[in-house]
């Protein structure tokens, strides 16, 4: 079975660029791969989390992963800190890591810009870490969206690296996505992302309320002038029909569609509708996480059974470094 591994920071809730980018591909390959997924803790401590609030944000995104399909008895979900093997792996993989290339990842310099005040070492070498989530399994299918690929690239680079200088260990993992190209979700306001950082009312969580959510959608970018015959469509309309594509039926997508390419379509209609189906697609995830993240007697069990997993694991995957290395003494 091939090796499936993937993870999410807990810095917040989740939203529908987690789900679509990331959770739904998870859900499908858990039928048929190896799969390791994990709450990215280390990665959220870049920007100094209060610990209760780290804490209760470890449990809730295990509890909407739960919630949205995962089945723990099919994967190791585990938190990245309860497997020490990676952090060990990063160690040894940034030494193969240089300055100059890490400077220059993008989301390193968003980063810089965004917070002057902490620019710290982890911050750095986030991408080296995130290889070492992935190498630590020999992973080769990353579930991730589209703000990955960067990060995807670089675990390659390592991965070949570190088999050049000390002889085949690790194969080079592959951003990977059901269908085709990796997912980017649109922000409901019609520029960039879906994201945790941006415009509250522009980001749909799996937490929000029907009523929230019906609001959000119904004040979302469309477009205020008519569709001009052959005009390419514009972005914000784009966005609402990759919405509507993965939430709603194929005849609604369709009656809207043609609604659109005849130019009579209603923006207003188009919106109540896919309001609809969004409140019916989030609601039975957001009640399940509700009942799940209190639970901690449960959550912890199933962290612990898949830290163990995760950590046999990870655990070969280090003694083979080691011995290639020449740090194996006894
Ligand atoms: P994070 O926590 O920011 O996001 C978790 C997952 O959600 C995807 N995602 C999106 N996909 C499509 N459209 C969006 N608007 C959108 N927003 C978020 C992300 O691509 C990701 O798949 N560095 C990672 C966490 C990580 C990781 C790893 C992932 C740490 N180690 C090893 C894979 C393998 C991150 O910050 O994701």
């Amino acid at each position: 079975k091939e090796i499936v591994v993937s993870g999410i920071r807990s810095t917040g809730y989740l939203h529908l660029g987690n789900y679509f980018g990331a959770i739904r591909n998870y859900i499908k390959m858990q039928e048929t791969f190896n799969c390791y997924f994990f709450v990215a803790d280390w990665h959220s401590l870049t920007t100094h989390p209060d610990p209760k609030d780290l804490r209760a944000n470890v449990f809730r995104v295990l509890a909407e992963n739960i919630a949205s399909g995962l089945d723990p008895e099919k994967v190791a979900l585990y938190a990245q800190s309860d497997v020490p093997e990676i952090a060990e792996l990063y160690l040894l993989l940034n030494m193969l890591a240089y300055k100059g290339e890490l400077e220059k990842v993008p989301t390193f310099k968003d980063k810089v810009r965004q917070q002057p005040e902490n620019v710290n070492a982890g911050l750095l070498t986030y991408p080296v870490l995130m290889s070492a989530d992935i190498l630590i399994h020999r992973g080769v299918k990353v579930p991730v969206g589209k703000d990955q690929e960067q990060h995807l690239e670089m675990a390659r680079n390592f991965a070949q690296r570190f088999n050049n200088r000390y002889g085949y260990l690790f194969p080079e993992p592959v951003a990977f996505n059901f269908g085709d190209d990796l997912i980017k979700v649109p922000s409901l306001d019609g520029t960039g992302k879906m994201s945790k950082s941006e415009n509250q009312m522009a980001t749909l969580y799996l937490s929000d309320s029907d009523e929230l959510i019906l609001n959000k959608i119904k004040k979302a970018k469309s477009d205020s002038g008519v569709a001009v015959e052959g005009a390419p469509m514009p972005e914000s309309v784009q966005n609402l029909f990759l919405l509507m594509q993965q939430v709603s039926t194929p005849d609604v997508i369709k009656f809207f569609e043609d609604q659109y390419q005849n130019q009579g379509i209603r923006f207003g209609d188009m919106k109540k509708q896919l309001g609809e189906d969004m409140v019916r697609f989030i609601t039975p995830i957001r009640e399940k996480a509700l009942e799940l993240q209190e639970d901690h007697a449960y959550l912890n069990r199933i962290m612990k059974a898949g830290a163990e997993k995760a950590r046999e694991s990870a655990a070969q995957t280090l003694h083979e470094a080691r011995k290639l290395i020449g740090i194996n003494y006894y």
